[in-house]
């Protein structure tokens, strides 16, 4: 108390806001959400109309330069990234240091992180070929680098890229592919991952965002930034939470499939059990890309097998929507809450949900770089806090103590 009226009369009005629920850190022409209508728009471009006909490439640049790019312009940068998908032979060894049961994203955010030692040209001064070349590199080297990961924790040889295929088949192929045998890509599963990339590409201020944006803000070049999203992304509340809403269905699963005592056990707050998967900051309606993906489910789980989970999930999901607890709370399902049971019908385990997120939202994260480092208005990011320890006190030497 005392010491918060000194702050106040020292140095004017601070607000308090944890969390930054009311707080805006910057402005944006990247995305658009109207979290009460449960509206997603891409530069202008509203997600249903992304997910349905455009491809992540695609909305890759979309993101990142701003505009849809011409014909010309889509082919010069789809081939700009298939030439930068070979990760420098040095780095490959970095894999070899990790234990072998190491979770795949420290690995990725480390070996993202290892990139500026690898490209000294990304660091300071930023001029704009150089920041697409690094741009670039990224967007060519993380699903490499998130394949090898994989491979390492099953203990597989790691295959080079063949760029005579597109994104999402070369990740596809170096993930689940092995040297020497061709690999089919399932056309389905390609389809749905591609898709599934383009829903989580951007969702403006969200915790990794900020987080490369906050970096970012004291010149940090884009590798370090865009590895410390990548750790923001790991933690369970953000990128994590595919992960538990899979292990949370799996528990139900063990448990006979009761969703009523999971719904009263999250009600009750038994050991702070939250229904994973539902609930946003911002949106207090669907979350638009949740329905996307739960159709997505249907489609891809009935080629690529039928999901005892599934049925698990949506029986949970029209219970929690039908009861007071969720309705009070504007508790919706947010966009992990079906991702997870598509990841697994391809074949992922499940440690490998957030790498995949954060392949996904790279282009969101680029592009707010790019955005923060032309704004004439960045400053360093630097909060301000209102101190509530003690107040003045005398030092007592350890002897007297
Ligand atoms: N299960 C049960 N109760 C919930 C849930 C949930 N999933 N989410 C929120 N609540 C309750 C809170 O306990 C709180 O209740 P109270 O007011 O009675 O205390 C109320 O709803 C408001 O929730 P807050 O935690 O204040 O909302 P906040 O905006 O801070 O949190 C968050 C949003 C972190 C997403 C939260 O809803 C959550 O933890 N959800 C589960 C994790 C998850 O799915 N995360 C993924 C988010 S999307 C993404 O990052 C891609």
């Amino acid at each position: 108390g005392i010491e918060l009226g000194k702050l106040l009369g020292k140095t004017g009005l601070v607000t308090l806001d944890p969390g930054f629920v009311n707080t805006a850190a910057c402005s944006s022409q990247i995305t658009y959400i109207d979290g009460d209508a449960g509206i997603l728009r891409y530069r202008g471009y509203p997600i249903e109309q992304l997910a349905e006909q455009s491809n992540f490439i695609e909305v890759s640049y979309l993101l990142i330069y701003g505009e849809l790019p011409t014909r010309t312009q889509l082919d010069d940068f789809a081939q700009k990234i298939s030439r930068h998908t070979l990760l420098h032979e040095d780095l490959k060894r970095f894999f070899d240091g990790f234990p072998r049961d190491a979770h795949p994203m420290p690995v990725l955010s480390s070996a993202v992180s290892a990139l500026s030692t690898f490209y000294q040209d990304s660091l300071t001064p930023f001029d704009d070929s150089q920041v697409d070349l690094s741009t670039i590199r990224l967007l060519a080297k993380l699903p490499t680098i998130a394949a090898y990961a994989y491979k390492k924790s099953v203990g597989q040889p790691f295959l080079y890229p063949d760029n005579s295929l597109g994104l999402v088949e070369n990740f596809l192929r170096m993930t689940f592919g092995f040297p020497a045998e061709p690999y089919h890509v399932d056309p389905v599963m390609a389809k749905a991952l591609d898709q599934l990339f383009i829903l989580h590409a951007d969702h403006e201020q969200n915790c990794s965002t900020s987080t490369v944006r906050l970096v970012g803000s004291s010149q940090a070049n884009l590798f370090a930034s865009i590895s410390a999203g990548i750790n923001a992304l790991f933690g369970p509340l953000h990128g994590g939470a595919n992960q538990a809403v899979l292990e949370m269905l799996e528990g139900i699963e063990r448990d006979g499939g009761d969703v009523d005592t999971f719904v009263r056990k999250v009600k009750n707050r038994e050991a702070g059990v939250k229904l994973m998967g539902f609930g946003h900051r911002v949106y207090k309606n669907y979350d638009p890309r949740a329905a996307i993906i739960k159709k997505t489910a249907d489609e891809v789980l009935g080629k690529l097998g039928d999901d005892q989970l599934l049925e698990i999930a949506k029986r949970l999901e029209e219970r929690a929507l039908g009861d007071d607890y969720f309705i009070e709370r504007k508790l919706y399902p947010n966009v992990d809450f079906y991702t997870g049971l598509i990841y697994r019908a391809m074949g992922f385990p499940t440690r490998m949900f957030t790498v995949l997120f954060a392949i996904g939202r790279l282009p969101g994260w680029i592009a707010h770089w790019r955005e923060m480092m032309k704004d004439p208005a960045t400053k360093i990011g630097r909060p301000r806090q209102v101190y509530v320890g003690p107040g003045e006190r005398t030092y007592v030497p350890v002897t007297e103590r």
